[in-house]
This record gives C-alpha cells, sequence and structure tokens, in this order.
C-alpha cells in the first residue's frame, strides 16, 4: 500500500513511525516545534528575533546568527538549548523537555541540512485558540497566552530565576494547583487571583512586563475558562478545591465583598486596622464546602 509519505500522519500522531536511516524532512519536526516552540518563537516579538514558525525562520536564525549548522548540530545554538547545555533550557516553558525521540529527530534532520519537503499537513497540527460556538473553553484554548505572555517568567530558571511567588504557569497541574494557595478557583472568576492580576484589580497587575496588557478578549476568554470550571484540554472540569486556602487584594466595595466577591465574615475572621468601604484590603481566606469564601483575615492596606 501507499505506506510511504502517508506516514507523515503517524508522525503527527506522535508515533515514531518514519525513524530510521532516511533523514526526517521539515513535515516530521515542524509539528514538534509547532507545538512546543512557536507560541514564543514567532512573530515581531519572537525571543532574540528567532522565528521557528516556517524553514525560512529556522534558516535565518536569530540576532547572534544561524542556530543550526548542517557542519556542527550539536553544537548549534537550537540543540544545545533543547539538551539544557545552553539556558535556560529550551522549551522555556518545560519541563517537559523534548524526549529523546525528538530530539534526535531534530538533530538527524539539521545533519541532513534542514531538508524541507512538500506540503504535508502542518498547519493541521495547530491548536485552536478560540472555542466554536456554544463550545465550553477548555485549557487548550487559554493555554497559549500564559505560553506567550506569562511562562517566561512563571517557570523554573525564568526571566526573574525561581518562578515569582512559586507560581508555575507552565501546566494545567501547576496552573490550578492548590498546594499553597489557589489562583483559579473553578467557577468563581472574581475569586481567582489569576483573573484579578491581568484585570488590574490585584496588584501589581500581569503581565509584570507590561503594557501592553492582555487584549480585551484574551481577559475574557480567561475569565469563561475559570467560569466554565477550569476544564482541562479534554473538556473535564475542574473540582472545587474545599479548604484550600486564598489569597488576594482588592477594594471593599460593601461590607463584606471586595470588587463583587462576596465573603463569608464571622466571629472567627481577623479584622485588622479597620477597613472601610472603598479601601483597598488583603483578603485571605479558605473555600468552603458550598463554593462560599470563608475570610480568616481582613486588613486595610
Ligand atoms: C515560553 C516561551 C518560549 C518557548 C515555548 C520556547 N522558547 Fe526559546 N527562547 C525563549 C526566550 C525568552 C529566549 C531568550 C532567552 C535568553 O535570553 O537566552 C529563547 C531563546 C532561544 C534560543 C537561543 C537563540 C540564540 O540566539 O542563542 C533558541 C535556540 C531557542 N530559544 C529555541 C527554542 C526551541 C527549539 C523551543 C522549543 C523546543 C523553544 N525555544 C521554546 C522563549 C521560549
Ligand atoms: C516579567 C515577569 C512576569 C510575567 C511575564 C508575568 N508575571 Fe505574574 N508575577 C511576576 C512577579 C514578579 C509576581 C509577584 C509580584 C508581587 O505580587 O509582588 C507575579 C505574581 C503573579 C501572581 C500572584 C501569585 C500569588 O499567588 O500571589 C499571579 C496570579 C500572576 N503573577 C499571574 C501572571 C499571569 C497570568 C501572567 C501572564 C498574563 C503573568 N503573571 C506574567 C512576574 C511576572
Amino acid at each position: 500500500m501507499t505506506a510511504g509519505r502517508w506516514i507523515a500522519a503517524g508522525v503527527l500522531a506522535g508515533v515514531g513511525a518514519t525513524a530510521g536511516a532516511a533523514a526526517p524532512d521539515y513535515a516530521e519536526v515542524a509539528p514538534i516545534l509547532q507545538a512546543r516552540c512557536v507560541l514564543c518563537h514567532s512573530g515581531d516579538a519572537a525571543p532574540l528575533g528567532l522565528r521557528l514558525d516556517s524553514l525560512d525562520g529556522i534558516r535565518a536564525g536569530s540576532r547572534n546568527g544561524p542556530v543550526a549548522r548542517a557542519d556542527d548540530p550539536a553544537g548549534s545554538a537550537l540543540m544545545r538549548r533543547i539538551r539544557g547545555e545552553s539556558v535556560p533550557r529550551m522549551p522555556m516553558t518545560g519541563p517537559p523537555w523534548l524526549t529523546d525521540e525528538e530530539t534526535s529527530r531534530i538533530e538527524r534532520w539539521i545533519a541532513a541540512g534542514m531538508p524541507a519537503v512538500g506540503p504535508v499537513a502542518a498547519a493541521a497540527t495547530t491548536p485552536p485558540s478560540r472555542p466554536g460556538p456554544g463550545e465550553p473553553v477548555t485549557y487548550a484554548h487559554v493555554a497559549p497566552i500564559f505560553a506567550t505572555r506569562c511562562a517566561k517568567c512563571h517557570t523554573d530558571n525564568g526571566l526573574m530565576g525561581p518562578p515569582p511567588e512559586g507560581y508555575r504557569l507552565t501546566s494545567y497541574e501547576s496552573t490550578l494547583s492548590a498546594a499553597d494557595r489557589v489562583r483559579v478557583l473553578p467557577g468563581m472568576p472574581d475569586a481567582s487571583e489569576l483573573l484579578r492580576r491581568v484585570r488590574g484589580l490585584s496588584r501589581p497587575r500581569m503581565p509584570f512586563d507590561g503594557p501592553p496588557w492582555l487584549a480585551d478578549d484574551e481577559i475574557t476568554l480567561i475569565a469563561r475558562w475559570i467560569a466554565d470550571g477550569a476544564r482541562d484540554a479534554e473538556g473535564t472540569p475542574a473540582a472545587l478545591p474545599v479548604g484550600a486556602r486564598v489569597r488576594f487584594e482588592g477594594r471593599l466595595t460593601a461590607r463584606w465583598a471586595v470588587d463583587r466577591q462576596a465573603l463569608a465574615v464571622d466571629g472567627s475572621t481577623r479584622i485588622d486596622k479597620r477597613p472601610r468601604v472603598g479601601d483597598r484590603v488583603e483578603v485571605r481566606a479558605r473555600v468552603g464546602a458550598d463554593g462560599s469564601l470563608v475570610a480568616t483575615r481582613l486588613r486595610r492596606r
């Protein structure tokens, strides 16, 4: 049968079907770069001017010169970053890093002189960035925003060293982690520090290196994602992390609400510095079983 060229479909599915004697061509490495690198390495803001979204871009290299050399594949900037011999290691959102098979596939492609190929379906691997009508927002829709605008700091060994506040925006699990406190509360956008930061309700506003801030439609998409239950990439909503700690700051808009988010305040809530409506306050709370926010401390800033 016509096994040859059409095996590209297997490559897209992550199967190393073409590994072997023949050198890989661009269609076999493009899906890896597409999935792991082009979120950052494309467009005018590509780091160091390095665009990895086209063969021309890879051949053009970065501001520092070529990043892939057939006469020295292993010594090329591209391979050294993928292997972590140059830091920060790539993809900057890792771990996970590229697998050994992906790494060797790219290296063999560079060694072969970066051969191009016919129009095999690399474009088909671009993940949809917006949900269709009636479709819930999932992590697959918001992940590209976090990858391009947030993960360069909110990762290990990012631009600021360790992740700020220990918060990693590199995977679904880390984005929702309730390990020390939660920044994304499924179904509760107004209580989610992540959304509050990108809206500028909590300060400093994110991204920290902005402006530019996120576009209105990106902020709306993140708000919908959280309101829809902060679903994973497959569409399964997250469970409410009952008992998890929450911390945020904002304006006291009523007794007791902070920027629209109602708070359960009782005799056990510690209230410091007599906050009044209109003041900026810091809230510490726990997530109640019924989805309420039980304030443990309220302090005027
Ligand atoms: C989250 C954003 C992000 C992702 C994803 C990412 N990079 Fe980078 N990349 C950067 C940043 C930022 C720099 C500049 C770091 C520095 O100052 O050294 C960089 C630098 C590089 C460099 C150095 C270029 C030079 O001139 O030295 C190479 C090569 C590179 N990346 C390759 C990759 C590859 C290959 C992938 C995918 C496997 C990838 N990157 C994924 C953000 C990213
Ligand atoms: C240039 C680096 C940088 C970028 C880019 C960045 N952040 Fe931050 N982020 C920080 C720093 C620094 C802090 C701690 C600031 C503070 O509260 O004093 C922080 C804090 C946060 C916090 C609060 C964590 C907590 O629990 O207190 C959230 C949430 C957050 N960032 C989300 C984001 C999001 C979402 C993006 C992308 C839209 C983003 N950040 C982009 C540097 C960055």
